[in-house]
């Protein structure tokens, strides 16, 4: 007997089967399972008549959607969740396939970050208990089976389309055969079409909740408080008796509603100019820190900035507290923990996570971008390692000014070695704008790094500043990174400016069409990174001069006659409109 045979005896049935068939060249054809989050919320109609209310929108495309109607029979609104049917013999097909797939899958999925990997890993899997129990589908019925694997093994099983739904606030469950209620932004309280039938099922979601939370929960340990990867906090309960009731659950989702760079524009924090050029150099993968005092509003402004990364980027953030919200898809969202019981002689508490871990952790995962949502100590190190090795990172930091921070970071206790700093490329500095108004935050000024000489100093210039007496924003001196990225991109200098000049009008349509949500501003970003021109088209811009050097006066032409059909820029034009009022 040779060795092969040997391990496939030892091995039993099961392993030689699946080791036949994964040798097996595919013969059948399966289409590939593909799922889209929406990630633009559009206006909802208004209804003056109640009992009118009937809208649909997309929340999983194509598989789930939302619809809002008016039930005659019970005279109330209904929030019914709309997703693929299975009838009784899929039902059981699908039934077997989750069961093989429990006993193949030998990774936690919950420890998946990245949910693209998650699906993929599951889908190959798919595939192969398909094969290897002989099961014939039609295209029709492996998309809808797919669709329930990634909802219940990737998703929050029966309220998933509820959780990725933007407009819900709250989603409540009282127990078994009792309907979900959830809190709808624009519909308040409503009734949805989602129950849980079995109390062992509703049981079992609960731990499930547990665990994303990365909570345990149990009939000796029966309540639950916890936070969902994604910031929603939940409050959960397990019947002690195993009552009929199966337990409760209350999500509160997390939506506050972080300021849009239009906002930012609106409160004066920042000039057109200024976004324009952060814009830019977020674009491509400058590292940036905000800094300033306690409540200058520094988180804030860093959260608004990350709306101008790339829709496809693939972003970790490490928070001590929730504040982050970016919609990007590839967004890791990271939060240390304090651990509990009595300290272990290293100082820290049994199950603790630091932000010094997390970035650890972070950089491992190869990001494009890293977010800190404020450094402090030991984890400079680690934020300026992964800079130094070309991750783009972007943190905040609680000094007054560019070098009071530069000082913080290379004297002790952080002591980060002053070359180290030389791959930051640009400090933000926010202030108080006390005279102007009690809540007025202003960029006081940014400075980019230029470089660090052999005795540690550090040369930075000041490329933009604000003057408190006019409350207006000024350039200073020449940007040196917008010359680098330019270099790099073998672009002119010129063309640089050129596209700082549209960005700019950009934003300033944005604001005057009254676009500022965080959500629909990014969605409109995403949109110019994906078709530029089209705006140049609706924005009237035919052709910009920018003349660099000390005058640095920009030149706009514009075509002269306005075509009237284009000056209705709407979602609709820009061809995103995504409520339908019929889900087919
Ligand atoms: N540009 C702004 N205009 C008005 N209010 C703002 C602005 N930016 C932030 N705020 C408000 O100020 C408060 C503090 O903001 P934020 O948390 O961003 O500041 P911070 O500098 O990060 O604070 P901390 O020092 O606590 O980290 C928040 O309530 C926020 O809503
Ligand atoms: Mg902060």
């Amino acid at each position: 007997m040779n060795i092969v045979e040997k391990i496939k005896s030892l091995r039993g049935a099961g392993y030689r089967k699946l080791v036949e068939f994964s040798s097996q060249k595919e013969e059948e054809f399966l289409p590939g399972f593909i799922i889209k989050k929406i990630s633009t919320v559009q206006e909802l109609p208004t209804f003056t008549d109640i009992k009118q209310t009937d809208v649909t929108y997309p929340i999983l495309e194509p598989f789930s959607y939302v619809n809002i109607k008016w039930d005659e029979n019970q005279k109330i609104l209904i929030y019914n969740v709309i997703e693929p049917q299975l009838d009784e013999k899929e039902k059981s097909i699908y039934e077997k396939i989750s069961k093989t797939l429990i006993e193949m899958v030998e990774i936690s999925l919950e420890e998946v970050k990245d949910e693209s990997k998650a699906l993929k890993y599951l889908e190959n899997n798919v595939n192969k208990v398909i094969k290897n129990l002989g099961i014939k589908l039609t295209s029709a019925q492996y998309l809808k089976i797919m669709y329930y694997v990634y909802r219940d093994f990737v998703g929050y099983n029966e309220i998933n389309t509820i959780l990725n739904d933007p407009y819900i606030e709250d989603i409540s469950c009282d127990g078994v055969n009792i309907p979900v209620y959830v809190v709808h932004r624009k519909f308040g309280s409503l009734k949805t079409n989602v129950v849980f039938n079995d109390a062992e099922k509703l049981r079992k979601f609960i731990v499930k909740l547990a665990q994303r939370s990365g909570r345990y929960v149990s009939y000796a340990e029966p309540i639950l408080d916890a936070t969902l990867p994604d910031g929603s906090r939940v409050a959960a309960t397990i019947a002690q008796d195993v009552a009929p009731r199966g337990g409760t659950f209350t999500i509160r989702k997390f939506t506050e509603k972080p300021f849009s760079p239009i906002e930012q524009l609106e409160l004066k924090t920042v000039n057109e100019d200024i976004l324009a050029y952060l814009w830019f150099l977020i674009e491509h993968r400058a590292s940036i820190l905000v800094v300033g005092g306690t409540a200058t509003g520094k988180t804030s402004f860093l959260n608004s900035i990350c709306m101008f990364i790339r829709p496809e980027a693939k972003i970790v953030s490490i928070e001590d507290t929730r504040e982050l919200r970016l919609v990007h898809e590839h967004w890791v969202p990271g939060l240390a923990r304090p651990g509990f019981g009595i300290p272990l002689p290293s100082g820290e508490k049994y199950g603790s996570v630091t932000l010094f871990d997390l970035l650890k952790e972070a950089f491992r995962q190869n990001p494009d971008y890293v977010i800190v949502g404020e450094t402090r100590g030991e984890e400079a190190y680690v934020l300026f390692q992964g800079i130094a090795s070309g991750h783009a990172s972007l943190s905040t930091f609680h000094a007054g000014s560019a070098s009071d921070v530069i000082k913080r970071l290379i004297t002790p206790p952080i002591e980060l070695p002053p070359s180290l700093l030389e791959s930051l490329d640009a400090i933000i500095v926010m202030t108080f704008a006390k005279e102007r108004g009690k809540s007025s935050r202003r960029v006081k000024e940014i400075e980019e790094i230029e470089r660090v000489d052999e005795n540690g100093n550090i040369k930075t210039i000041t490329v933009f500043k604000w003057n408190p007496i006019e409350d207006s924003f000024e350039r200073v001196e020449e940007s040196i990174k917008l010359k680098k990225i330019a270099q790099n991109l073998g672009m002119s200098y010129e063309d640089v400016l050129k596209e700082l000049e549209r960005r700019k009008r950009f934003l300033i349509w944005l604001k005057n069409q009254g676009i500022r949500d965080y959500i629909q501003v990014t969605s409109y970003i995403n949109e110019y990174y994906k078709n530029p021109g089209k705006f140049w088209e609706i924005m009237e811009i035919e052709d910009i001069e920018v003349k660099k050097g000390e005058e640095r006066v920009e030149i706009k032409t514009f075509s002269k006659e306005r075509k009237t059909s284009k000056i209705t820029p709407t979602l609709k034009l820009l061809g995103l409109i995504l409520m339908k009022r019929k889900a087919k």
